[in-house]
């Protein structure tokens, strides 16, 4: 037998991965019926909002992708089950955060939304099944998707005497802001599994567009680490480069100048060695705690620290930033009107999940300052559930949102740049220095000014990681 007929497709889950994803399959595979479904209805029906700049998230270049396939071969809706009853393979693109409580509490996924998607492709799926997960998730989850989806073979063996299913593990690589690019050009396409013909399936998917020399074929369990794996290497090189912007600032050497300096050693490599107020996004430290649990699972503790340190390193960032602020501002915010440029956790997105910003934020409020925060993209709700939620303290400062940078730097004792939004490249500080107060201070943990003319323009200044 050779590969399994695919003609109609289904994602599990509407968020930041299964729609740009589903986007760009329905764009290059256009003889292909892409359903893409989630339990959240206000998020479909703003997939479905006729005006793009209402999708529920926002990403370069995704509403004009949109708008060639939406309601054509891709739908976006809330009908679970018919769209599982004729699928010939699903993706499942559901959330995996970390553990809030019971076993495994803080460092483990929790993984009831991949067990409730299962469960319903258990229940509803008709014929061959390709289930595909899409999802980041624990070493051998495979397995339990697949006891799961063998269980439905008892249960249902007289009405649906053919249900079968093949479990395949296609982690997706795309990084927020550059989720097109990456779908449309990614360095890999990584299928792992044990059924040659579901592989084969899957595959021909894909080169539709990517060439088959860029589709590594692994195990299951391999597929599977490698996703954490990689996100740990990548954030690894994140608190590598920033552990060293700490002794930059001490010495007198440049961050940049080092930076440029390792990264052009061909071994090393020149990407993803920008030193920042430390990573953000949903996925790295998730991801990390889900391999320091693996670790300590398998009783591997020195490689359970060894990982953990990377965390502490972005941990300590965050902290000596604000901590930085504080200090120059004379050891005293409390009452101070302080600019925060930027709360998404990097540029061109809208996403806030763990963004340094937020614990920076909190602990510019915990010292009692009056924060304007302007980023382009994030809106006022978001920040206020983010901000909010562990803001019970009566003496802490407090926070506004703005509309513009202007309007959050009026009178403002200091701007504290996060996010590397294009925006902030292009500041008239002369401008800006004639309506804040004096002395005043510009904090750039993005690289987004150039020295010269802040200091031209009468502020003082810091850049992370420089004298
Ligand atoms: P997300 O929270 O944006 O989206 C997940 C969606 O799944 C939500 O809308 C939720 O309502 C829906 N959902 C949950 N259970 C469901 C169910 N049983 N039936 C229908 N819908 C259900 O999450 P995301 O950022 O898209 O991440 C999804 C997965 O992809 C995670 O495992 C993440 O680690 C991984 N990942 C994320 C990125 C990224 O850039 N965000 C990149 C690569 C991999
Ligand atoms: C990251 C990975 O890059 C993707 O390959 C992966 O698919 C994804 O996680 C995931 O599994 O969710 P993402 O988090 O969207 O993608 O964005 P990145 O560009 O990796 O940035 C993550 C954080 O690291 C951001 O806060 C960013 O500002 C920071 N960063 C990135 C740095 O501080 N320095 C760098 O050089 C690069």
């Amino acid at each position: 037998m050779g590969r399994y007929e695919v003609k109609k497709v289904c994602c599990i889950g509407a968020g930041y991965v299964g729609g740009p994803t589903m986007i760009v399959f329905a764009n290059k595979c256009p003889d292909i019926q892409f359903k893409v479904v989630d339990l959240n209805e206000s998020r479909i029906e703003a997939w479905n909002n006729k005006d793009l700049t209402k999708l529920p998230i926002y990403e370069p270049g995704l509403d004009n992708l949109l708008k060639k396939c939406r309601n054509k071969n891709l739908f976006f809706l809330t009908d679970i089950k018919s769209s599982i009853e004729e699928a010939d393979m699903i993706f499942i693109s559901v959330n995996t955060p970390t553990k809030r409580k019971g076993i495994g509490a803080g460092k483990a996924s929790d993984l009831k939304w991949i067990e409730a998607s299962a469960r319903q492709i258990a229940e509803y799926a008709k014929g061959h099944t390709i289930v595909v997960e899409k999802s980041t998730l624990p070493v051998r989850t495979a397995e339990t998707i697949k006891k799961i989806l063998e269980s439905s073979y008892k249960k249902h063996s007289e009405e649906y005497s053919s249900k079968t299913f093949s479990v395949l593990s296609n982690p997706e690589f795309l990084s927020e802001g550059n989720a097109i690019n990456d779908l449309e050009n990614p360095d890999r396409v990584l299928i792992g599994g044990e059924s040659k013909n579901a592989i084969d399936s899957l595959e021909n998917l894909y080169t539709n567009w990517i060439n088959k020399e860029k589709i590594i074929r692994t195990n299951l369990w391999s597929s599977e680490l490698s996703k954490l794996a990689a996100n740990a290497f990548l954030a690894q090189r994140i608190s590598s480069i920033n552990s060293i912007s700490a002794i930059c600032e001490e010495t007198g050497a440049d961050i940049i100048q080092v930076s440029k300096a390792i990264g052009a050693d061909t071994r090393i490599g020149a990407k993803f060695l920008n030193p920042s107020p430390g990573f953000g996004g949903s996925c790295f430290q998730k991801d990390i705690l889900n391999l320091i649990y693996l670790c300590e699972f398998y009783k591997l503790d020195e490689v359970a620290n060894y990982w953990q340190s990377v965390l502490n390193i972005n941990n300590w960032q965050k902290f000596r930033i604000s901590k930085l602020v504080v200090n120059k501002l004379f050891g005293n915010i409390s009452e101070k009107k302080i600019s925060i440029l930027g709360f998404a956790f990097k540029a061109n997105t809208n996403d806030t999940r763990n963004s340094p910003c937020i614990d920076i934020c909190n602990e510019l409020l915990e010292e009692g300052a009056k924060l304007s925060i302007y980023d382009p993209k994030v809106d006022y709700k978001q920040i206020h559930l983010d901000l909010n939620s562990n803001y019970k303290n009566e003496d802490k400062g407090s926070w506004e949102f703005c509309n513009s940078i202007k309007e959050s730097a009026i009178n403002s004792h200091a701007i504290l740049i996060l996010t590397e939004w294009d925006e902030f490249k292009k500041i008239n500080w002369l401008k800006l220095s004639k309506i804040m107060q004096k002395p005043c201070w510009i904090f750039d943990t993005r690289f987004c000014s150039n020295k010269k003319d802040v200091l031209d323009a009468g502020f003082n200044y810091w850049s992370l990681g420089s004298q």
